[in-house]
């Protein structure tokens, strides 16, 4: 085994971390070496941003040992450990919105000049890492101007710029299309070619495949297995984070479609960055009572923004969408959701969640108006509907009381889907919502989806994964530049929904 040990630059000893009565981490061994990939895998709520929050200075352990090079270090905030050699890409987006890409960047370590900042330099640097990234910006953008997508590559470069010999990327890819993330990976590469050493965290299994070297899995905060490239596949990941027997299920079967419940007529939305073009060009969809559709499309193909209008977020250039044959013209957000239109949202962060309300507020805050009684606001009721939605989309949390931000990230995505689900809505869209989600639950999600459409629910689904859309769409349509390019039904190959989407497709 020794050798196992050679090249560690850093090492958790029996890491202990508890949240008030939450032990979220169980006295975990860890080590990380040079010029190598250690993935993390492990269910929502495993435990694995904690330990990287600890790694890097943002939290502290409640016990344990962290050594660095074979000495002995404590890390009061992620100032200190940055200036320590390690820097950490956050889970959930960590910029300053009304700021720019460049002040993000640099944010807590300008760089002086002869009088004030250093604007000119910060600003070649900022260049410079973006032209690395290929991300097309100009550094002085204001960061809440920029695609969630586009925020993540900010989240990433600012973690680059410190030049740092630990790097850990908590869900970097999350929001990142598929080129996007190969730019990434190519990165990475060259990363541990200069010797440094990385954690990498994601749910999109396959992806944390392509760049693991060892790969370690958590569950309910220990350390349960762990293993080298060449000994693990697929199956062993799933294995030893969810248990067997997993299934992530086939679209579902032994229900009639309805009547149109959707219906979507030569829709347009145009480009607010180039008004000359049209992000949606005149589209027609119509989904049926019961149906599950999915989208499938690369980034900018038109998904988010296809969704938005139906929902009422965002101006149409032209066209009509339509509720059960009744056109939808002027109904604001809220009406549209009163009207039975649900969207789960691309950010969760920012259109989402209220950061500063408790798992059950933030479920029951949509459908406020059940929980009425004789006009007036009943405890009980928000409560009992606050309970069910925990046990129907399996939040892992200590119950609803507790603060939204106390959840790990995949339970936070799903309290997203269940406040969406707690309306009761006869049209549920979904833009990418398994961001983050473990597997398993993802399988329950699909599960919990399925029968809601047996009920007569209309679900519309949007994803870049191609495995999804076999998992659970009756129909897949997919879009390219605004318009769809193809329909398939759930005989549909991966090549075949991947090649009409104009991705190039891996021998
Ligand atoms: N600030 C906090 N207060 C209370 N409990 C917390 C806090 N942060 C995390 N926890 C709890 O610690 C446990 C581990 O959470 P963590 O965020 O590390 O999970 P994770 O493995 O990163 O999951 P995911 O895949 O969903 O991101 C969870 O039970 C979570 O609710
Ligand atoms: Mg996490």
């Amino acid at each position: 085994m020794s050798d196992a040990f050679d090249g560690v630059v850093l090492e958790a000893r029996h890491i202990v971390k508890n949240y008030g009565g939450t032990r979220a981490l169980k006295g975990v061994n860890f080590q990380i070496r040079k010029g190598t990939v250690t993935t993390l895998f492990g269910e929502n709520g495993a435990g694995k941003s904690t330990l990287m929050k600890i790694l890097s200075g943002v939290e502290q352990p409640t016990s344990g040992e962290i050594v660095l090079e074979g000495e002995p270090v404590s890390f009061s905030s992620t100032t200190d450990a940055r200036d320590r050699g390690i820097s950490i890409i956050h889970q959930e987006l960590s910029l300053a919105p009304n700021l720019s890409v460049r002040d993000n960047i640099f944010l807590g370590r300008e760089i002086p000049g002869p009088v004030g900042v250093d604007y000119a330099e910060e600003t070649r640097q900022t260049r410079a890492l973006l032209e690395e990234l290929q991300l097309p910006i100009e550094p002085d953008t204001i960061v809440s101007d920029l695609r969630v997508g586009q925020q993540q590559i900010i989240e990433i470069a600012r973690a680059l710029s410190v030049n740092a010999r630990i790097l850990i990327m908590d869900e970097p890819t999350s929001a990142l299309a598929a080129a996007e993330v190969q730019v990434l990976f190519g990165i990475i590469r060259d990363l541990l070619a200069r010797g440094v050493a990385i954690v990498y965290i994601s749910h999109h299994l396959e992806e944390a495949l392509e760049v693991t070297d060892h790969a370690v899995v958590l569950r309910d905060g220990a350390m349960t297995a762990r293993g080298e490239r060449q000994d693990i596949d697929l199956d062993w990941i799933v294995r030893n984070m969810v248990g067997d027997d997993f299934d992530l299920g086939s679209p579902p079967t032994g229900h009639e479609l309805g009547d149109v419940a959707l219906s979507v007529r030569g829709l347009r939305v145009l480009d607010p960055e180039n008004p000359e073009r049209a992000i949606v060009d005149g589209l027609s969809l119509d989904v049926r009572r019961g149906e599950i559709v999915c989208l499938y499309g690369l980034m900018g193909s038109g998904r988010t923004e296809l969704l938005e209008a139906i929902a009422g977020r965002g101006e149409i250039a032209g066209g009509t969408v339509a509720l059960d044959g009744e056109r939808l013209t002027t109904e604001t957000i809220a009406e549209r959701i009163e009207r039975g239109i649900g969207l789960v949202p691309e950010d969760r962060q920012r259109d989402g969640l209220v950061q500063t309300m408790s798992v059950g507020q933030n479920l029951t805050l949509a459908s406020l108006r059940d929980c009425l009684v004789r006009g007036v606001l009943s405890p009980r009721r928000e409560k009992r509907l606050a309970q069910r939605m925990v046990t129907d989309v399996t939040v892992k949390t200590a119950g609803p009381d507790v603060p939204i931000g106390s959840l790990s990230g995949g339970n936070q995505q799903k309290v997203v889907i269940g406040k969406v689900l707690a309306t009761s809505p006869r049209v549920m869209l979904l833009d990418e919502p398994s961001r983050g989600i473990d597997v398993g639950a993802k399988g329950e999600v699909f599960r919990l989806l399925a029968s809601h459409a047996a009920e007569g629910l209309t679900v519309v689904y949007s994803t870049s994964e191609v495995g999804e859309c076999l998992s659970i769409a009756h129909r897949i349509v997919v879009l390219r530049r605004g318009r769809i390019s193809a329909e398939f039904g759930a005989d549909a190959t991966k090549e075949m929904i991947m090649a009409a989407s104009g991705e190039a497709v891996a021998a």
